[in-house]
């Protein structure tokens, strides 16, 4: 039984879907949401250095979705403006604890300063090993998906593939995260128990851990929780227990 559990080890890649930064600013009585996704970035900051101290080797988080820029304009010029400003503010973490910074999604959508703010700090922590972030913003799992079969049928009109080649290890090698091992572990905050189309593909054998607690209150204690949590689990990827022993 021992040898099937994970126990101890780390997951090497978890991703984040950080939930509730507007009911913890409501909560808090404050006039604009903006005011949780400050207190997510600095939640994002410590779950980061968190991650890397443990060992954790990749973490993607969800920072804005393709369904995002549907928000009220004043949010969403709110939350570029913080990404701006945070992208400057934190590059000496980032530093500091040898993160590399990486994004996916169609980042050419956001505008020109936050685009310039990304590239400079992907370039300038681009040799950083301990831990890849990645940022998943203007993202949908979906449009990923599409994409990377567009990509396939050119391959096929081209006559570079054969439609018998197409392959799981084909198929992912077309994906934004063609670099990132899948997920081992996916965490959702604030007591949402969806995906809301994140990584559709890559979660297909994560484990998924939901917790009730805001994002802005997601603390080192709660991500051990879900380290914990993980370790304590048996991954069977379809197997039975008796043929992981
Ligand atoms: C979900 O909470 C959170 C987001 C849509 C944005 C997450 C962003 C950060 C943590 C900041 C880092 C990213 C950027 C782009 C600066 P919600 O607003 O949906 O909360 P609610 O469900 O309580 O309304």
């Amino acid at each position: 039984m021992k040898s099937s559990k994970i126990e101890a080890s780390i997951p090497q890649h978890v991703a984040i879907i950080m939930d509730g930064n507007g009911r913890w600013a409501k909560k808090q009585g404050f006039m604009t949401r903006l005011k949780g996704h400050e207190s997510g970035v600095s939640a994002l900051k410590n779950i980061a250095t968190a991650a890397a101290e443990a060992g954790v080797r990749y973490l993607t988080v969800y920072a804005f979705s393709t369904e995002n820029w549907n928000r009220p304009k004043a949010e969403v010029n709110g939350l570029m403006r913080l990404l701006v400003s945070s992208l400057e503010k934190e590059i000496a973490t980032l530093q500091e604890n040898k993160i590399q910074l990486n994004t996916i999604g169609h980042i050419e959508n956001l505008p020109k300063d936050c685009q310039k703010g990304l590239a400079d700090v992907i370039n300038k922590t681009k040799d950083n090993d301990r831990m890849m972030l990645t940022l998943a913003l203007s993202y949908s799992s979906k449009q990923e998906i599409i994409e990377a079969t567009q990509k396939v049928a050119e391959k096929i009109s081209s006559g570079e593939l054969n439609p018998e080649e197409i392959t799981e290890d084909t198929f992912r090698s077309h994906l934004y995260t063609s670099q990132i091992p899948d997920p081992d572990l996916l965490i959702r905050t604030s007591g949402e128990l969806r995906i809301s189309n994140f990584l559709l593909w890559q979660i297909a054998y994560s484990e998924l851990y939901f917790t009730e607690t805001l994002w802005p209150e997601f603390t080192k204690e709660e991500f051990d929780k879900a380290i914990d949590s993980y370790q304590n689990r048996e991954r069977r990827f379809g197997k039975t227990s008796d043929q992981l022993k």
